[in-house]
Formats: C-alpha cells, sequence, structure tokens
C-alpha cells in the first residue's frame, strides 16, 4: 500500500513498493526509447545520491552499499567536487580539445603526486573502456619494439576490462564476445587464481600461486604461442562481481615470467584504486610493479574521466598525435579530479577503509556462521568485499539466491549491486561510510538471506533485478 511506511531508520525509508508507482513511468519511457541493454541493474529511479545514500524522489531513501557501481568512492555529490566543478564552470572554459591547458596540467601532476614514482606519465581519457584500449595499443606497440608478432596479450577468464572490442576481447566472459562474429587474433585467457573456487580443484590455498600460475601457463602453451611474444599480461586487480583478489606468491611469480618474456603487467584498477582497497591504488598490496596501470570511475566519483598510468619509455611510444582523444584533459573533469584526490586525503578516508576492514571482514564471517552451507567464502579488502552463495545440496554458487537477497535487500532500502552469474554479493560503499550504517546495512542483508532462506518471503515484485554479467 502506498505511503504506509515500511522501514524506517535513520538511514532507510522505504514508504511504497519499489519502484514506485510513480516513477514506472521513467523506467517505461526509458525502456521504449533506450536499447534493452539498459535495463536491469535496480528498479530504483535515483533523484538524488548524497554521502552513502540515494533518494527516488517519493519519499524513498536506501543505504547505497553500490556506490554507483563502486564510482562514488568520496560520496556521492560530495560538496568539495560540487564546489570544484562549479568554480570550473564559472571559469568559462568548458573544454579545449587536446590545447594545453593550466587545468589538465595541475589534474595530472595531482595524479603524479599519489603514483609510484616510476609511473611517470599520465594520459587522460573520459571512460575505462577507452583506457583500457589505449593500454593494449601501448602494449601492442611495446611488444613490435621487440619482436615482429609479439603482440599477444594474456588475460583472465570471468574478468571485465569494458565493452569496446579490444577491453571485450581482453574480458574474460567469453560468451560476451559472440557478436564480433570474427574475433581479432592474439587474446588469450587463463583462469583467475580464485582461491574460494580454486581453477585446479583444492579445498584452500596452500602457498600454490606459484604452482596455479606455471599450471595454467602449461594450459596456455598448447595454443603454441611461445611465452615470448606475449607483449603483455592485463589483469583486474581483484576480479567485480567476486571481489577475488589473487595470491600474493602468484602475482609474484606473474611479475617474474613477465620480466623474463619482457611482457608488459597492466592492472585494469577501474575499480580498484582511489582508496576503494585501503590504498591509493589496489595492486600495491601485492608488492610488484605494474608497467601500465588503467584508472576511471573513483577518479572523479563523479564526471566522464579516465586515465592509463605508465612508465614514460611505454606512453611515449605514439607519436605526436597518434593517441590523443577529443575529451582529453576536460576542465571539468580535471577539476573534478584534483578535488576527488584532495578530498580523499582531507577526509582521511583511506584511514577510515582501513579502520573499517576488520569491522567487516568480522560482520560477514559472522554470516557464514549464520548461513552453514549457504554462505562459502568471503573475499574483501579496505570496502570492497563479495560473498559466495552457494546451494547447500550441491555447494555450486547460488545464483538464484544471490538474486533474491539482492531484490529483498533493495525492498528494504538497501542497495546492492547484481554481480551476474557468479552467485555473489558484492559490498561496495562510498569510503565515508560510518561503521553504525556499515553495520545496519549488514543486517539487513542478513535479515534478507534469512527470509530468502527461510522460504518465507517471495519476491511479488514483476520488476527483479537484471543479472548484468560484467560488474
Ligand atoms: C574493471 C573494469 N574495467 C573496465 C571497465 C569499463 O569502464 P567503463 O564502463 O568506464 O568503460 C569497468 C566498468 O565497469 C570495470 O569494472
Amino acid at each position: 500500500m502506498r505511503n504506509e511506511i515500511k522501514v524506517e531508520t535513520r538511514y532507510r525509508r522505504i514508504v511504497s513498493d519499489i519502484p514506485h508507482p510513480d516513477s514506472r513511468t521513467v523506467i517505461d519511457e526509458l525502456s521504449r526509447l533506450e536499447p534493452r541493454s539498459m535495463t536491469g541493474i535496480s528498479p530504483v529511479v535515483w533523484n538524488r545520491a548524497e554521502g552513502f545514500q540515494v533518494w527516488d524522489g517519493h519519499g524513498n531513501r536506501w543505504l547505497d552499499f553500490t556506490s554507483a557501481i563502486v564510482l562514488a568512492n568520496v560520496g556521492h555529490a560530495n560538496p568539495k567536487i560540487s564546489q570544484a566543478i562549479r568554480e570550473q564552470l564559472d571559469h568559462y572554459l568548458f573544454h579545449s580539445y587536446c590545447n594545453p591547458t593550466e587545468i589538465r596540467l595541475r589534474a595530472v601532476k595531482a595524479m603524479r603526486e599519489i603514483l609510484p614514482p616510476y609511473l611517470d606519465k599520465v594520459f587522460l581519457l573520459s571512460t575505462g573502456s577507452e583506457a583500457v584500449e589505449a593500454a593494449l595499443k601501448l602494449t601492442r606497440m611495446y611488444g613490435q619494439t621487440i619482436a615482429s608478432g609479439k603482440i599477444h596479450i594474456l588475460s583472465y577468464y570471468n574478468s571485465f576490462h569494458g565493452r569496446t572490442l579490444g577491453a571485450q576481447m581482453a574480458g574474460g566472459f567469453l560468451d560476451q564476445q559472440e557478436w564480433m562474429g570474427q574475433k581479432p587474433g592474439g587474446f588469450h585467457h587463463i583462469p583467475f587464481p580464485e582461491c574460494a573456487r580454486c581453477p585446479w580443484g583444492r579445498q584452500k590455498y596452500e602457498n600454490c600461486g606459484v604452482e596455479c600460475l606455471e599450471r595454467s601457463l602449461e594450459q596456455l602453451r598448447e595454443q603454441d604461442v611461445p611465452d615470448d611474444l606475449f607483449a603483455g599480461v592485463i589483469t583486474e586487480t581483484f576480479q567485480g562481481p567476486t571481489v577475488a583478489f589473487m595470491p600474493l606468491d602468484y602475482v609474484q611469480a606473474l611479475r617474474e615470467w613477465a620480466d623474463k618474456h619482457k611482457t608488459l603487467l597492466i592492472f585494469d584498477e577501474i575499480q580498484a584504486a582511489f582508496g576503494r582497497t585501503a590504498k591509493w591504488f589496489g595492486f600495491e598490496h601485492y608488492g610488484v610493479e605494474a608497467d601500465l596501470i588503467c584508472l576511471g570511475k573513483g577518479m572523479t566519483a563523479s564526471l566522464p574521466m579516465s586515465a592509463v598510468a605508465g612508465r614514460a619509455a611505454i606512453l611515449d611510444l605514439p607519436d605526436p598525435g597518434e593517441m590523443s582523444s577529443t575529451h582529453t584533459g576536460n576542465p571539468l573533469c580535471c577539476a573534478a579530479t584534483i578535488a576527488n584526490i584532495n578530498t580523499i586525503r582531507e577526509e582521511g578516508l583511506m584511514a577510515n577503509a582501513v579502520a573499517l576492514d576488520p569491522v567487516m571482514r568480522k560482520s560477514l564471517e559472522h554470516l557464514c556462521e549464520s548461513f552453514p552451507g549457504y554462505v562459502g567464502a568471503i573475499n574483501g579488502k579496505g570496502l570492497i568485499w563479495g560473498v559466495y552463495l552457494l546451494n547447500p545440496a550441491t555447494g555450486q554458487p547460488n545464483l538464484s539466491l544471490a538474486k533474491r537477497v539482492i531484490t529483498r535487500c533493495i525492498e528494504l532500502g538497501l542497495l546492492m549491486l547484481p554481480t551476474g552469474g557468479r552467485g555473489t554479493l558484492k559490498i561496495a560503499p562510498p569510503l565515508c561510510i560510518t561503521e553504525e550504517a556499515l553495520l545496519e546495512g549488514v543486517r539487513v542483508i542478513e535479515q534478507a538471506l534469512a527470509e530468502c532462506v527461510g522460504g518465507n518471503w517471495n519476491s511479488a515484485s514483476t520488476h527483479g533485478t537484471g543479472m548484468v554479467e560484467s560488474l
């Protein structure tokens, strides 16, 4: 019934069915005017978002465990970022193509201050996919400076790097590549060392990272591409839907293999950077150097800005004009980038992620204990976590349970990410979240799990939550 208060706490308020009947028109009109691919993320029509909360304009308010797909690290509508964008607007410089600007210099310098010193050049772009495409181009150019035919790219099954041609070829959802008809050659995949679902059937991690890499490379060699012809290996720092990180010994062995074969190691940090894992860049947890990193999303927490950062010897390979983009270094986006970096620093957001890491781990471990057989492993660092839901009869990923839990959480005022066919819950609140709000959100997940596992809740809604494969 409308306007009956179904949920009301300090952080959540639900007063209607979701979507609110008055916001149905927006959903319906959008699906009439846009491609079907744009549907299915959630039934919430966003009207306003601030900090770690989202409003629909009809009296409903959610606690946000999505950060708009791992984007709003500093929180939604951060006032310092709004102010910086406003000041840039008032300065009357909306864009300049690639003509030099002072604000672009300031943005690149702000980036250089937080990057490891050896990543000494930064190339600004607009989207994550564009950054990945640029990294692939640089990698192939680099490879050919060493040997003709050194163009092969190694990446991981179940990885996501974007939806453009090269990025999707590097991505590891092979069923999503069918649209290409004819696939460009030179892309190869190996299993991600995801210990909770070990590709080699082990029950747990036993210092086996080196062996894991060696077994994958052995399989790869059946494709008859000599190791020396790999120009680069690209990996997400953690895999999106499961939040699986690589074991340290695996990454270190990968770095050694890359060094031995003059292969670049590229981290796709589009979800992992800007404090999300409690460090500026997630790959810093691995204790290895990267040759290139791809950045996006949390770089502005607002406007479209992405980047490739890397060693000058690689970024300088294209001649002047050979690698550029119309919206490179857009002044508004540069202003947002600078303000974003300052805000992460000034508001101690990485320290908050450090402090909340053990809180999160403990409360998710409690979920494992409370739902034996249904909740398997957990993965995470800082404020990015994945919870594996299982079918207790088979031990296999429980896709339908994940979908129902996410739907129920949204009805209860907690925004959650759809995580595709991996049967996980992914938790990524803005880094400004408080401990109290975080724990309230986990309690909502617990309630949703109890209702779904107990069979005393069945979704009456017709919207469902789309099971988007890429996140
Ligand atoms: C790890 C990763 N790489 C690349 C991309 C593509 O970024 P964009 O959607 O900005 O093109 C995404 C987007 O979700 C991502 O999560």
